[in-house]
């Protein structure tokens, strides 16, 4: 029976960089689920007896959740829906999902990198047919809904067993459970040398993969233990666990820093990697080195057409603004065009789409190509093993030779987290006051070639994402960026992006923070950090 409940609407309901994230005692309120579900489908036209693929990290509350988007799905009209074994997809594998299957799009039940738990955090996104998160234009129509919603459409049949693969029905609508690994594993066969990497792994290539205890632990366990033959132990943390075992699902220097250190150490494997909750972010680290997500773009772009599925080359690069300028070097060299865009998968695929990029990362760890619509942790991974089968050098190796032959991007981010919300918007509005002065200052030896409030405008929909972070750019390439974060769930983070370009390749050892003091110091110079936020330092550095 399908029931009509009525309901009163929420504020708060605006989706961020990626969806709709909040805390889960926020989401446990009464209707507070079902009413951004219903804002979602209200905003969505022609979907009636079509294909919904419903997919989550894992996390908790990712059950209830999945048993509530799956009625909804059945009152509002969809024909059939396609859920991932124990409610579990990775957001790449959902992408992959949804346009292998010509689905309508898909809910992914997720907050990525954040902390999992009765009282951490949860999230919900929409993506469209193309496998990728939906565009602005629709999460502005879903947060207007949500602000007028008076109710919604719900089955009261009752649960159904996620844990069974095959095919139930749920009043009149089709409810197909389905391996969450097979498809995705298939596709990177299609991608990838599977018999070079194999080859190398049996020639004694050491890797250590975290799955952070999150959602990649049954996909790295198939395609890299399985698959490709690495020991029994090369994949770590394989088991999704609703609380991520108290971790933070965040692959970076501070929540892996136990594989940092190891792949420091003097019996590192040949490399290190780990992803986050959902399985769309990667860390890669090779024997005494990290590779910083922003060099990793452009390492693989460089490298791609080593690997079967990029052999006859890439059509273009795209990075997201606060990404260093390390792929548009790159890009150049190739003779492809190079894209830069706001913050946010969602801005890459109307470019994916149109075949203008071929590759996409970010700074925050993320990096992707064509094959699917969302940044995709092991699809990096792989890629990485394919690059280093083929050439057989070490990531050391492939990293500095690439820096002597491009020049270095040094690049760090400062993140000031759960600052005042006041304080951070009162940083950002001084910093966007002081934009027309900025041009022509010198600051020591920095001097300041332009400044602005970063602008998009999308070469495909021709639709502009205006304030997207205050760039400061310096002569001879350096530059300081400044955006508040979307991601968050409490409060305001503050992130400060410094890059500092170096052509000479004597000088490319150098430690990265030391690299940058300067930047560093201006930076703080211009926004007044400590004075505004009251912190003497970055809650967090990578
Ligand atoms: C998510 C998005 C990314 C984005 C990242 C950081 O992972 O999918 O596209 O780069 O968040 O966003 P934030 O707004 O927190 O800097
Ligand atoms: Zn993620």
């Amino acid at each position: 029976m399908i029931k009509t409940v009525t309901t009163t609407p929420y504020s708060d309901q605006k989706p961020g960089t990626s969806g709709l994230r909040k805390k889960v005692p926020h989401f446990q309120q009464k209707n507070y689920a079902e009413n951004f579900i219903q804002s979602i489908f209200d905003s969505l036209e022609d979907f009636e007896g079509k294909l919904l693929v419903i997919g989550g990290d894992g996390r908790y509350f990712n059950r209830e959740v999945i048993q509530i988007a799956i009625k909804m799905a059945a009152a509002n009209g969809f024909g059939r829906v396609m859920v991932g074994q124990g409610g579990i997809t990775s957001t790449p594998a959902a992408s992959h999902l949804i346009r292998k299957h010509g689905a309508f799009g898909g809910i992914i039940l997720s907050a990525s990198h954040n902390p999992g738990g009765p009282t951490e955090d949860f999230g919900i996104k929409y993506n469209i047919g193309n496998g990728g998160p939906a565009p602005e234009k629709i999460t502005d129509a879903i947060y207007a809904r949500t602000k007028v919603i008076d109710s919604y459409k719900i089955s009261d049949a009752d649960d159904i067993n996620l844990d069974q693969v095959g095919l139930t029905e749920l009043d009149g609508m089709q409810v197909e459970i389905v391996d969450p690994v097979a498809d995705y594993a298939e596709l990177m066969e299609t991608l990838f040398d599977f018999d070079a990497i194999r080859q190398h792994i049996a020639g004694g290539f050491r890797i250590a993969f975290d799955a952070m205890s999150a959602v990649t632990g049954p996909y790295a366990k198939e395609i890299i233990e399985r698959r490709l033959g690495a020991p029994e132990g090369s994949v770590r943390n394989f088991i999704p666990l609703p609380d991520f075992g108290h971790h933070h699902p965040d692959p970076n220097l501070v929540h892996a820093k136990h594989l940092y250190d190891e792949m420091m150490g003097p019996n590192a494997p040949d490399f290190g990697a780990a992803s986050d909750g959902d399985g769309d972010r990667n860390l890669i680290i090779g024997k005494g080195i990290f590779v910083t997500p922003s060099d990793s773009v452009a390492m693989l772009a460089a490298n791609a057409h080593l690997a079967p599925g990029y052999a006859s080359g890439l059509s273009g690069i795209a990075r997201s603004m606060p990404t260093s300028g390390a792929a548009d070097r790159v890009a150049e060299k190739l003779g492809i065009g190079i894209y830069e865009t706001p913050t946010g998968w969602k801005f890459f695929g109307n470019l994916l789409d149109e075949g203008l990029a071929t590759i996409c990362g970010e700074e925050s760890a993320g990096t992707g190509s064509n094959h699917v619509r969302e940044k995709d942790g092991l699809w990096a991974v792989l890629l990485w093993l394919n690059i280093l089968a083929v050439r057989k050098e070490s990531v050391k190796d492939i990293v500095t030779k690439h820096w002597a032959a491009f020049g270095r991007n040094y690049y760090s981010r400062h993140d000031y987290e759960e600052v005042d919300s006041d304080a951070a918007n009162g940083l950002m509005d001084n910093l966007r006051n002081q934009l027309s002065s900025l041009p022509g200052k010198s600051f020591g030896d920095l001097k300041v070639q332009a400044a602005d409030d970063f602008a998009y405008l999308d070469p495909v929909d021709q639709s502009v994402s205006k304030n997207q972070g205050i760039r400061i750019l310096f002569e001879g390439g350096s530059r300081v960026v400044f955006r508040l974060s979307g991601t968050g769930t409490s409060g305001a983070t503050l992130r400060v992006y410094i890059e500092r370009y170096e052509p000479d390749a004597s000088r490319h050892d150098l430690e990265t923070q030391s690299a940058l003091a300067d930047l560093i110091a201006v930076a703080d110079e211009i926004a007044g950090i400590k004075v505004r936020t009251g912190r003497s330092e970055p809650s967090v550095i990578t």
